[in-house]
């Protein structure tokens, strides 16, 4: 039977940069993230005895080979755990450009971990759907809990999934994507979490967040603004020091992408409380509260740089729709 589901995008407030284990995408620290609402991928799958092999169209257009790859392992490990042999055909797409550092494998796995399971009969809960998703991408096990989640590490396959802290409508704040660059990274998140290990700094990175997570899951128990913000931008620092400092480095900002970077830090000193986290790309998630998100998308489409703009709000994990 046929089944589609919807998962969001993520942003990482504590980011997921390094695993402990490659083949199940272990990570080496817990993190904690946002669903966004305005940010996320549509999955159909349809596990069907009348198909020969199994069709990925991704965007209204065939996968690349290393995406339908990636999609047909995934597939197998679905066809495993429920038992079949029947070939599927997944039609998968997402509301915003994929591989540019916006979470499009988070959204696509969650999406996908879903609609297959459904379809392959499976009936997981929600930790096992989490966990399958983990398999496909690692942040992926973030998008299927409600709102405010947190992964915990874990050691193993069966430890290690994502939970919600705080439903979706526990804080109405703001998450202003601004994209500056629409282009296909040329370093894959997958490849660089391989990297970390070179980075002389990533055993002070491992040492510091225990507590910068005790951090900021008090600051979100709290509902205070400011400490989220500023412990989620200088947790991207953190992170990004490890990319920069990796061999060979890894510099996903763009000359944009700090222009907008400075721009947030002084809008900042003028009034405009509003705080920046990036991943693996040269693109921008602003934290802003909802009172200034005309204010800050007035400030966004005065620069040239900022191709275009997305507002969410914290959203709901995997549905089948
Ligand atoms: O799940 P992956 O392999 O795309 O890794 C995601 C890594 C970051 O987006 C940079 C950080 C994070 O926690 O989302």
């Amino acid at each position: 039977m046929k089944y589609t589901a919807k998962a969001p995008a993520n942003i990482a407030l504590i980011k997921y940069w390094g695993k402990s284990n490659e083949s199940l995408r272990l990570p080496t620290n817990t993190s904690i993230s946002i669903n966004l609402s305005g940010v996320f991928t549509i999955t159909s799958v349809d596990f069907n005895s009348a198909l020969t092999s199994d069709e990925v169209l991704l965007n209204e257009k065939t996968a690349p080979e290393k995406d339908r790859q990636r999609i047909i392992e995934f597939l197998d490990l679905v066809r495993c755990q429920a038992h079949i042999n029947t070939h599927a055909k997944v039609v998968s797409s997402n509301n915003f450009p994929a591989g540019t550092g916006m979470a499009s494998s988070a959204s696509g796995f969650a999406a996908l971990a879903l609609a297959a399971s459904k379809s392959a009969g499976l009936n997981l809960s929600e930790k096992y759907l989490s966990i399958l998703a983990r398999v496909g991408s690692g942040s992926a096990c973030r998008s299927i809990p409600d709102g405010f989640v947190e992964w915990k590490a874990g050691r193993t396959n069966s430890s290690s999934y994502a939970h919600s802290l705080f439903p979706s409508d526990y804080w109405n704040i703001s998450i202003v994507t601004a994209i500056i660059n629409k282009e296909i990274k040329k370093i894959s998140s997958s490849e660089g979490h391989q990297l970390v290990n070179t980075s002389p700094l990533f055993k002070a990175r491992l040492q510091y967040l225990p507590k910068h997570i005790k951090d900021i899951k008090h600051a979100l128990s709290e509902r205070n603004y400011s400490q989220v913000g500023s412990l989620t931008e200088a947790e991207c620092l953190n992170m990004h020091a490890i990319m920069l400092t990796s061999k060979p480095s890894l510099i996903y900002w763009l000359p944009d992408t700090l222009e907008l970077m400075h721009s947030i830090i002084n809008w900042r000193s003028e009034g405009l409380e509003t705080y920046f986290t990036i991943d693996a790309g040269p693109n921008v998630h602003i934290l802003c509260q909802n009172s200034n998100v005309p204010k800050l998308i007035r400030k966004l489409k005065n620069l040239s740089n900022v191709k275009q703009v997305i507002v969410s709000c914290p959203s709901p994990g995997a549905t089948l729709i």
